[in-house]
């Protein structure tokens, strides 16, 4: 899409923007703030590969906003502004397709894929077939249909001949470009086909904050992404981060006196054709072969990957190449005869459920946990598994001794698909929720709208303070590794820590007296603990554990005040007026700081040393370095090696050591070798001398 020239124009452009930032960007650079701004979700959502810190592409957006506010005229459909739309949408209108939708045929092993080579060979007459292989996104089918180069409609499979109109939801995803080049391909209109897909790590995080909000896990991350495109309320679409694969081209028809395309020849050449386009095609994950056999192997040498891949395929798809012989081989009336899936083994299997615990976790809620006989399933043993909450176990119908059936997808967490009450036996017994906390005794509550079940005492039970401690030390809270989940229960039991404020008083003479506590691991816990003060503010906000706060809102909250306790004088319309902050989260934020156990816990690590301030606030100005990679070879003149590298941090920067796409800077000195061969190799790398970087640094530094 993009070549090395482009590509260091707008990076170099991008700079200069986000240097002038304090001046503003004037109307007349419109059209190149634009282009600057589609080059970066592009590296951003189709390549995940971004050249900018998150904070900068917000700059960048809101100059263009600041412009078009200033100056209505120049909004246009295709503008990085135009994904975002206001208010609620009143229906999803039916809508036909232009090509019905059709599915396609399944295999499930070899000897279907021969069957289905030999049926295609027998009716084109041909020796050898070219197949493109590609993985089969298992998410929600969508239709596309750009006219005239702009995105004008999009629309979920439906029936197969008529879909839901989805547009406005549609171009809330940011890797679907809004406008593409099609004519540059002699091309008025074109149909796309593709797969919207929430990635495994959204799809965990959402999950986890349904359970945040007392609402059941979705099975999967299909039914996330399905459930998304149906939202009435664009902005919540555009929070639920989704992505599109874009695989088929269904119909085209071409702008007057222009010839079809060659890249339309074959299907390979047509997601060649997406990918430079802008779009995410399967460009990098698909393969031609010629004949049956290479593709059996590719297919099965890809399900080996398919649990490291980002997002969830149940399958591969194998297709006919040339396009000619595609019409050749028509359809039938259910599925082309030139496309088979491949269905991947699936990953399910049946097991006992034996007995349910119940587990209290950080916020109170009261969580069934079912232990199962240990079955395998997808080469994981599964032991136990969540029923989530009571109404779940009423919903799968479950009881003691029954025989269940488990999936593992998406979030790799496993699911109950399924009881089997027709095996039965009348030996089982009724799951009967607890109507106490079985850790500390005090009555559960559950309010109307919610599926969850609380103890609310939640600055006595054991079971809370420990979860809080636990979620305080993880990894994307405080990161004080070596204070892991059994060491805090120990030291728990042990009486050596209450609180999270006790974290930093551990008695850490009788510890070293424990039995498996040697010097050096008490030694880099005590040198990790006291790291942990030096933590962003954003991360001690999230490590309070404050109900509803993940990690983006507690990024939000970190930004607007000068200090934490600043929040005790908030009001509830206050902290919504901010960015992401809903009635929900505010009123949990305003009771977290209006209660006086919240307020001396805070004091208290503040005394101990923690950031409560926001110093990122004045960091912010000065880091025009940030998000950008740095690495240094050869031998410099002006600055030691080591003062270019901390003259790098201090701006902002990351140092990287070694060459790969994800440096955007080499800087190289005298007798550069290898570092500097590889990175010439490597479009994205800017390579610059160490009196360009000198001048950098001081027109960043300021
Ligand atoms: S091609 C006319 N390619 O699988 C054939 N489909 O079970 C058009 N799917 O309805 C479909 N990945 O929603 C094709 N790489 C891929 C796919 C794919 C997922 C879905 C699609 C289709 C379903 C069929």
């Amino acid at each position: 899409m993009y070549n090395k020239e482009q590509t260091q124009q707008l990076q170099q452009q991008t700079i200069s923007f986000l240097k002038h930032m304090n001046k503003g960007i004037d109307a007349p650079a419109i059209d190149e703030l634009r282009s600057v701004l589609r080059f970066h979700e592009y590296r951003y959502y189709v390549m995940n590969d971004p050249l900018i810190a998150d904070t900068e592409y917000d700059q960048l957006y809101k100059a263009l906003e600041k412009i078009e506010t200033e100056n209505p005229g120049l909004i246009i459909a295709g503008s990085p502004t135009q994904r975002v739309s206001k208010g609620l949408i009143k229906d999803f209108p039916k809508v036909q397709h232009l090509v019905p939708m059709l599915s396609l045929d399944n295999s499930y092993d070899a000897a279907d894929l021969v069957d289905f080579d030999r049926k295609a060979r027998e009716l084109s007459r041909l020796e050898v077939m070219e197949y493109c292989v590609e993985p089969k996104f298992d998410g929600a089918s969508i239709s596309l249909i750009y006219e005239n180069d702009l995105l004008v409609r999009g629309a979920t499979r439906g029936d197969g001949v008529v879909g839901d109109d989805i547009t406005t939801n549609i171009r809330q995803i940011r890797s679907v470009p809004l406008s593409a080049s099609f004519s540059s391909f002699g091309i008025q209109q074109i149909e796309v086909r593709g797969e919207v897909l929430m990635n495994k790590n959204h799809f965990k995080a959402y999950n986890d904050m349904l359970e945040d909000q007392g609402v059941a896990r979705l099975a999967n991350p299909r039914n996330a992404a399905a459930g998304s495109l149906r939202i009435k309320d664009p902005k919540e679409v555009s929070r639920r981060n989704l992505e599109a694969f874009l695989y088929h081209i269904s119909d085209v028809s071409l702008l007057s006196k222009h010839e079809a395309p060659p890249a339309l020849q074959t299907h390979s050449g047509s997601l060649k054709m997406l990918w430079e386009l802008g779009f995410r095609s399967p460009e990098k994950e698909k393969k031609v072969f010629k004949g049956i056999a290479a593709v059996v192997e590719y297919c099965e040498a890809f399900e080996q990957q398919r649990d490291g891949l980002p997002y969830e395929i149940d399958g591969m798809v194998i297709k006919v190449n040339q396009l000619e012989m595609q019409e050749k081989l028509g359809m039938t009336t259910h599925h082309p005869r030139w496309a088979i899936a491949y269905k991947f083994k699936a990953r399910q299997g049946t097991s006992k459920l034996k007995a349910v615990e119940f587990q209290v976790g950080r916020t109170g809620a009261v969580t069934p946990v079912a232990k199962i006989d240990p079955v395998q399933v997808g080469g994981v043993t599964v032991t136990s598994i969540s029923l989530h909450n009571e109404e779940y176990i009423k919903e799968k119908n479950l009881q003691l001794g029954d025989t269940i059936l488990i999936e593992r997808s998406g979030d790799v967490i496993p699911q109950v698909v399924k009881s089997f009450p027709e095996l039965r036996t009348g030996s089982e017994a009724i799951i009967h929720f607890p109507v106490s906390c079985p850790v500390c005794a005090y009555p559960l509550e559950k309010p109307q709208d919610e599926a969850v079940w609380r103890c609310n005492n939640s600055n006595n039970c054991p079971a809370q303070i420990v979860e809080r401690i636990i979620h305080f030390n993880s990894k994307d809270a405080m990161d004080i590794r070596g204070l892991g989940d059994a060491i805090v229960r120990k030291f728990y039991a042990l009486d050596y820590l209450k609180d999270i404020p006790g974290i930093y008083h551990l008695p850490f003479e009788a510890i070293r007296k424990l039995e498996g506590f040697g010097e050096k691991s008490v030694t880099n816990m005590q040198a990790a603990i006291e790291a942990s003060k030096k933590q962003p503010l954003h991360r001690l906000i999230y490590g309070l554990g404050i109900r509803y706060i993940g990690e983006t809102t507690a990024k939000v909250l970190a930004q607007e005040v000068n200090h934490l306790l600043d929040y005790t004088h908030f009001s509830v319309e206050q902290l919504q007026e901010m960015e992401d902050v809903g009635p929900k989260v505010a009123d949990s934020v305003y009771r977290f700081f209006h209660n006086d156990q919240n307020i001396q816990l805070l004091q208290r690590l503040e005394d101990i040393g923690l950031q409560l301030k926001n110093e990122k606030k004045e960091l912010h100005t000065s880091s025009t370095l940030s998000g950008q990679t740095f690495l240094f070879t050869g031998t410099l003149n002006k600055l030691k090696r080591s003062e270019a590298e901390a003259t790098v941090e201090e701006n902002g920067g990351t140092i990287l050591s070694g060459v790969s796409s994800k440096l955007n800077y080499l800087v190289v000195g005298e007798d550069a070798g290898s570092k500097f061969e590889k990175a010439k190799k490597i479009a994205t790398i800017k390579i610059i001398s160490e009196d360009e970087f000198l001048r950098m640094i001081n027109g960043a530094a300021k």
